[in-house]
């Protein structure tokens, strides 16, 4: 048995040695290794019918010329090259996954590209701020109620001297009179960025994203508001959508409104086709922020003189308005940050 083995080793490596290309190699491969009647296969089928101890030995040299003849099919292959040996040309190819931005990126991306077409400029402003931009500059002073309002997260910090308490933004519009220190006159900004508040449900989840807009110059009047806001509206929505407009209060704007679509999931009409409450709306339209020409108060903590100037700004939810857009049905802002693929790659 031993002998044999040994000689077969030598026939093969030799068959190995005068292969001319891969489909040669392939040959000897299956002459020697086939499995049904390759020939070290049937040699060993005569395993069983020796004593123990040849058995053993046998066995052992058996993986060996194995793994030899293997080793020098590879060692000849690799000369012919890969391609030629194992590569099938005309298999199809591996499809990669395909990724895209999120949708709230792709909404960002949209609604700073609407701006910027009647001059505004994007801004970004701090995620994390003081007290001081986040409510005492808009008018709300230390302790007015109307903080309440922004169920805001405080950070565990050493408080500044002026500016009060570090918070995580629970709105963009600290970027007012951030920008309003840092830029000359007239401004024209869209201050994009996440803002946290205490609250999940439907239609709230506790990190999303405002888009603040703010525009400062001399003769701004609630007509260039509105006219703005429908611009958006429309290019944003599509032109059949309506909103409206609401008389409201913010501390930092005089006069405010609030701006509401008719709702996209249930049409407007409040309820489902199956008669069930529309559980995003209720009611037929849904609040997508506030707006209103900028207190003189505001203006006043930006250094800017109000005699002289005036201004109007907004603060709309992306995560809101991208449910809001004509054709989507999704029925819970929550799905947007599930990071489901199967839900976010239908878009
Ligand atoms: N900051 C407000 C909020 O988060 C929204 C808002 C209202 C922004 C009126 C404004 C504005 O710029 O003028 O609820």
């Amino acid at each position: 048995m031993e002998q044999a083995l040994q000689q077969l080793r030598q026939d093969a490596e030799a068959r190995v040695a005068a292969a001319r290309d891969a489909a040669a190699l392939r040959q000897v491969e299956i002459e020697y290794l086939g499995r049904g009647d390759g020939k070290l296969t049937v040699l060993l089928a005569g395993l069983p019918g020796l004593p123990l101890e040849q058995r053993k030995s046998a066995g052992q040299l058996a993986n060996e010329v194995k793994a030899a003849i293997i080793t020098r099919l590879n060692e000849r292959r690799a000369t012919f090259g890969q391609a030629e040996s194992d590569l099938d040309v005309t298999q199809p190819g591996i499809a990669p996954q395909v990724g895209h931005r999120h949708l709230v990126t792709q909404a960002i991306d949209e609604i700073t590209a609407i701006f910027e077409r009647i001059g505004f400029q994007r801004s970004r402003h701090s995620e994390v701020d003081w007290e001081h931009y986040a409510f005492a500059a808009l008018n709300m002073p230390a302790d007015h109620p109307a903080r309440d309002e922004w169920e805001t997260f405080f950070v565990d910090a050493e408080p500044h001297s002026k500016l009060g308490r570090r918070v995580l933004t629970p709105h963009t519009s600290n970027g007012q009179v951030r920008e309003m220190e840092q830029r000359r006159l007239p401004i024209r900004m869209v201050n994009i960025g996440k803002c946290y508040r205490r609250q999940i449900d439907v239609s709230h989840v506790p990190m999303f994203y405002q888009f603040e807009g703010l525009v400062v110059d001399e003769g701004i009047t609630m007509a260039h508001l509105v006219g703005t806001l429908d611009y958006f509206a429309k290019a944003f929505f599509g032109p059949d959508r309506k909103i409206r407009i609401r008389p409201y209060h913010f501390q930092f704007t005089e006069p405010s409104i609030e701006i509401d679509i008719n709702c996209a999931v249930c049409g407007g009409r409040g309820q489902l086709a199956d008669g069930k409450i529309c559980r995003l709306c209720k009611q037929g339209w849904l609040e997508l922020g506030g707006a209103g020409m900028v207190h003189p108060n505001v203006l006043k903590a930006g250094k800017v003189d109000p005699k002289k100037y005036s201004g109007f700004a907004f603060g709309w939810g992306v995560e809101r308005c991208f449910l809001m857009k004509s054709g989507l049905q999704i029925p819970d802002i929550r799905m947007l940050y599930e990071n489901d693929l199967r839900f976010l790659q239908q878009f």
